[in-house]
């Protein structure tokens, strides 16, 4: 399988088209952006840790019964993925209070719930990925009501798997972004990347955060967080 020209790239990602019609390769970046690409930056390392740890839950969840479009890791930032076209739904998993459900509905950070959230928002940057439920996505024809049962029951899959494997590296998932794809078949699997950037992490003892909030909320360290849930993901591997 040979790398070919450059598909897409988006904020923090490539996309490259391979001489297999039905695969492409990602590769990670280390560019950084919040708040719909308003604030940038560059995160050093970002890329391999975010290809990597993406890598290593996209094998574990396979072995939990979620398909994704995972096959084959190339090197620290390149991974070859099945090509899917992405369902414009941000689907966002809660267990805890923090970021915009917090703000939203006027609650502190850090309020445990008795069961996890699920909820969607319409993957459009210029729309600011506005907040929305099952019968806006069906009405939007986003995706059908067997597509939106399936990915809801994925993503609270991926949740109970992943809250468990990180509570086992000391650390608490708070909340996480998913997206899932159709491949040719219209087959649902989990697409996208499990990364710092798209979890929060808060470490279990000190409640320190170990992702992207560092950089959204200016909060110094940046490097250094990515490097210790990378640590922590890669000594129990
Ligand atoms: P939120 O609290 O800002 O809605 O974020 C919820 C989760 O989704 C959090 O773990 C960070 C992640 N996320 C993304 O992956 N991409 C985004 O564009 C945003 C806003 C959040």
């Amino acid at each position: 399988m040979e790398k070919k020209e450059q598909l897409y790239e988006g904020k923090a990602k490539k996309v490259f088209a391979t001489s297999d019609p039905a695969l492409v390769i990602v590769s990670y970046k280390d560019d950084a952006t919040a708040f719909d690409g308003l604030k940038k930056g560059t995160i050093a390392g970002k890329g391999v840790v975010n290809n990597r740890m993406t890598n290593m839950m996209m094998r574990l969840l396979e072995k939990s019964g979620v398909p994704t479009h995972f096959v084959e890791e190339l090197s620290d930032r390149e991974t070859v993925v099945k090509k899917v076209s992405i369902v414009p739904l941000e689907v966002i998993v809660r267990n805890v209070s923090a970021g915009s459900f917090a703000k939203r509905y006027g609650v502190e950070e850090g309020i445990p719930f008795d069961e996890p959230t699920v909820e969607f928002s319409y993957k459009n940057d210029d729309l600011h990925d506005p907040l929305l439920n099952d019968s806006h996505a069906l009405a939007l024809h986003l995706a059908t009501k067997e597509e939106i049962a399936l990915i809801k029951s994925y993503a609270l899959r991926v949740n109970e798997v992943l809250e468990g494997y990180f509570l086992s590296l000391g650390v608490r998932l708070i909340d996480f972004k998913l997206e899932f794809g159709r491949l040719q078949d219209g087959t649902i699997v989990l697409a996208d990347e499990i990364s710092p950037d798209t979890c929060r992490f808060w470490d279990a003892a000190t409640g320190e955060k170990l992702d992207k909030d560092r950089f959204r909320r200016d909060l110094g360290g940046v490097e250094e967080a990515y490097r210790e849930i990378f640590k922590r993901v890669t000594e129990k591997d």
